[in-house]
């Protein structure tokens, strides 16, 4: 029979049930739904033999930055990786910054570490977890430096648009965690969905918009090409950037 190994046993871990003081089971809107691509033996591999250096676990006390990455340098934020090439290569291409990268879709997880391994990445850890729970928990106030979010999931039905990952609470909740001057990154091929993120910044005095004609920016050379964005440009897609910095 087949091991169960710490690998395959994240992947049940991500979705972890909750439940209210009298035992009721607390029904969550959650932003992705798990799907059930294989984790191959290379990935589960990756996985399994780098989480010491690499990855990070879920806690209900907030990490310690400096003692993680040996440095104060600034901590950025990626929600939702996917496979994790872009977010390697800025870690690559910002040795002065750390990363930390979230994504649910262990597949990803493990060719993300795969990546970093290969690239020997050091300034960057992934966690396997929902990113709501992780900022809610995990993460101090005043704590990080910027938050990337690149071509989350747009649940373009209208009866889907509270799945959206961007919603007031958690801007607000993202304004706690960032520091004086850290920045929101999003982008998105859904001009719907890319009007939603505007509207819903826009309602926080605290974050400045850096477009110059206060909505979008243009598409930065700093953002390397994610796998979705490149799906979105074969679909005749366009890209929208929102920049903000908490004041
Ligand atoms: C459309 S994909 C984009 C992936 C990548 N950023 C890219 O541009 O290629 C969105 C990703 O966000 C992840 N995701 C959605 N909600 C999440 C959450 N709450 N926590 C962590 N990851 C999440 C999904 O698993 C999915 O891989």
């Amino acid at each position: 029979m087949e091991q169960t190994t710490f690998a395959d046993k994240k992947r049940k871990t991500v979705e972890q049930a909750e439940f209210t003081a009298d035992g009721r089971y607390v029904r969550k809107v959650r932003s992705f739904v798990l799907r059930t691509g294989r984790l191959s033996d290379y990935q589960r591999d990756m996985m399994n033999n780098n989480w010491a250096n690499l990855g990070l676990d879920y806690q209900n006390t907030p990490f310690d930055f400096a003692t993680i990455f040996g440095n104060n340098n600034p901590v950025v934020l990626e929600i939702g990786f996917g496979m994790g090439k872009s977010l390697v290569e800025m870690a690559e291409q910002n040795p002065d910054r750390n990363y930390i990268g979230i994504e649910v879709h262990t597949p990803g997880v493990g060719a993300c570490i795969a990546y970093a391994v290969e690239k020997g990445v050091k300034n960057l850890r992934v966690i396997c977890h929902d990113a709501t729970e992780i900022l809610r928990d995990s993460i101090a106030p005043n704590s990080l430096g910027g938050l990337q979010l690149y071509f989350p999931d747009p649940w373009q039905k209208a009866k889907h648009h509270k799945r959206r990952i961007v919603q007031p609470a958690f801007v607000e909740r993202l304004l706690e965690k960032l520091a004086p001057k850290g920045f929101i990154h999003m982008a998105t091929d859904w001009e719907n969905y890319s009007e939603h993120m505007l509207e819903v910044l826009r309602q926080f005095p605290q974050l400045q918009n850096q477009s110059a004609t206060n909505d979008f920016i243009p598409r930065p050379d700093f953002r390397p090409l994610t796998k979705f964005e490149e799906r979105g440009h074969k679909l005749g897609h366009g890209v929208w950037d929102l920049y903000f910095i908490k004041q």
